[in-house]
């Protein structure tokens, strides 16, 4: 019996060794403090290759998974877990993607971020929005007219809220807005020094499967919604996680805007792309010093 229980002292003993050797030799090799590989994973989508691959390629010690037709990049940067996610275009896809993410990686704060087209007349080409709030601006109820009254998007005065409280009501009418995480936004702000290219500005950031080029249509919106940019993924983002309880943030780079004769440049996608890695980055750290 006794002799047992030596046995069984120093096969714990080699075995913590063991461990202990691995684990030194992990955070020598890749000079990642223990404290930072604790964190659950931060998720950034892009919709597009070009808002997604850059990011993906900057991972260390990544594997790939496809998931339906969404995939996810899986690694570390500076260290960090995080997941780059490539939801496709448009509401549908990035909820699902969404969804799927939320389930498999239990992250600890989801980033949607990309292209968009300006509302906000002062904003320029390679400015970027940081969604303090995101609204969805494809819902609405339409005013009723009969069979040869014609169809004016112009009198869609009633936007139809996707996520009411009081669920017995088949027509609830309002705008709904999500607000985004203030650590993110405070993270957002950390990385505006390193940001070059334009100005980082809070807006709105609102969202459908539209892409809409009527200037009275997007003046309507810059005025009821207070939108600053339209694109076609973050509100849909945004429901989804706040119905799991996910920190969200949306953050876009405008790619054109047509109130300004902001032509589109297909650049902003790989910049938007190095300034929300930034943005990831300075939140991990703050995360982890909290820990
Ligand atoms: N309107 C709508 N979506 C836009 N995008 C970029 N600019 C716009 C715009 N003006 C984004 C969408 C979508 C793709 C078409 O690019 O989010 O993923």
């Amino acid at each position: 019996m006794k002799r047992l229980k030596y046995a069984v002292g120093i096969v714990g003993v080699c075995a913590a060794f063991l461990f202990s050797a691995c684990n030194s030799d992990e955070s020598k090799k890749d000079n990642e403090p223990q404290q930072q590989m604790k964190l659950q994973p931060i998720v950034i989508q892009g919709a597009l290759p070009v808002e997604s691959e850059r990011m993906a390629a900057k991972l260390d010690h990544v594997t790939v998974e496809t998931i339906g037709g969404w995939k996810f990049w899986k690694g570390t940067y500076k260290g960090y877990p995080m997941i780059i996610s490539k939801t496709r275009m448009g509401m549908s896809n990035s909820a699902a993607a969404t969804a799927i993410a939320i389930q498999k990686y239990q992250p600890i704060a989801i980033i949607n971020q990309g292209t968009s087209g300006g509302h906000d007349p002062e904003l320029n080409v390679f400015d970027i929005v940081l969604g303090k709030y995101t609204t969805n601006i494809g819902a609405f109820r339409t005013p009723q007219q009969p069979i040869g009254g014609g169809s004016d998007a112009l009198t869609w005065h009633e936007a139809f809220d996707v996520l009411p409280e009081d669920e017995s009501d088949p027509e609830p009418i309002a705008i709904r807005k999500f607000e985004s995480d203030p650590e993110l936004l405070i993270a957002a702000y950390a990385a505006k020094a390193n940001y070059s290219k334009g100005q980082v500005v809070e807006g709105t950031i609102g969202s459908a499967d539209v892409w809409n080029n009527e200037l009275d249509r997007i003046k309507f919106f810059h005025r009821t919604y207070g939108t600053s940019v339209e694109e076609m993924e973050a509100a849909s983002v945004a429901q989804i996680a706040h119905q799991f309880k996910v920190p969200f943030l949306g953050i876009r780079i405008l790619s054109n805007n047509i109130t300004n004769n902001g032509a589109y440049d297909p650049a902003t996608g790989e910049a938007c792309q190095d300034y929300v890695l930034d943005v990831a980055e300075q939140y991990m750290k703050a995360k982890s010093e909290s820990k």
